[in-house]
């Protein structure tokens, strides 16, 4: 059988005004970095399209860099068509400046109400030309987080979403534990103990391993 490719999206974008100021979020990447370490020891073709980051290479898996949510468009669209499995745990920044400027604006000549435009939903996007792929989404809630991920797995057409609550204390941004849930568009759930971001990761490619399975046995 054909070896699985898999394509894991990590990190936060950047969407910048001029060279030195942007709009972002705290996402390390860590847990996308581990998602993409997971899959390639469980033998998969792993590329990793990351936001800019501090974390290492991971031997054996090719990480494209991007910097802005378009650039991470354009790079998932050149990947997903070939791939089994999108796990997209990117933290995709929603908005970018209107415009940008080529130079560094001086701080007196800065617009104070600058306009904003929403970046492309990229998860949305790789949806609409999802073949036989599964793909896994992120939702990252500091409310009522059940019903948020249940609604976006359901608009984004996903085989699962994994949630977690960010504004949770000691885990999501840039810790090494995190505390998820996974849900499943048949109203199935896996709720995992808090744990590493590592294990949870592992837990992630088993429930995506499943889902390619029940796939090729025409189950899903
Ligand atoms: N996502 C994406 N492109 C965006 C925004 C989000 O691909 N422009 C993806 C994320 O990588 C994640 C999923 O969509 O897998 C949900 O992201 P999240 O930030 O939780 O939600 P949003 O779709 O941005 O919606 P909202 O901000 O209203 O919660």
């Amino acid at each position: 059988m054909k070896k699985i490719k898999c394509l894991v999206t990590a990190g936060a974008t950047r969407e910048y005004f001029d060279p030195v100021r942007f709009i972002s979020n705290p996402s390390t990447g860590k847990m996308g970095w581990f998602v993409a370490e997971a899959a390639k020891n469980a033998g998969w073709d792993v590329v990793l399209v990351m936001g800019p980051s501090q974390l290492p290479a991971i031997d054996g898996v090719r990480t494209i860099g991007v910097v802005s949510a378009q650039d991470m468009l354009r790079a998932c669209l050149k990947e997903f068509d070939d791939c089994h499995v999108l796990i997209m745990s990117a933290a995709v920044s929603d908005v970018r400046p209107k415009f940008v400027a080529a130079q560094k604006v001086k701080k007196g000549d800065i617009d104070l109400n600058p306009q904003l435009e929403r970046t492309p939903d990229i998860l949305l996007e790789l949806s609409k030309r999802k073949r036989n792929q599964v793909v896994i989404g992120f939702a990252a809630e500091t409310t009522d987080v059940e019903n948020y991920a249940k609604a976006k797995m359901a608009e984004k057409k996903l085989d699962a979403i994994v949630a977690n609550d960010v504004s949770a204390k000691g885990v999501g941004f840039a810790s090494d534990f995190n505390k998820i849930s996974i849900y499943f568009p048949n109203a199935a759930a896996f709720f995992p103990p808090l744990d590493t971001k590592k294990n949870l990761a592992s837990a992630i490619v088993d429930c995506a391993a499943g889902l390619i399975e029940k796939k090729r046995a025409g189950k899903a």
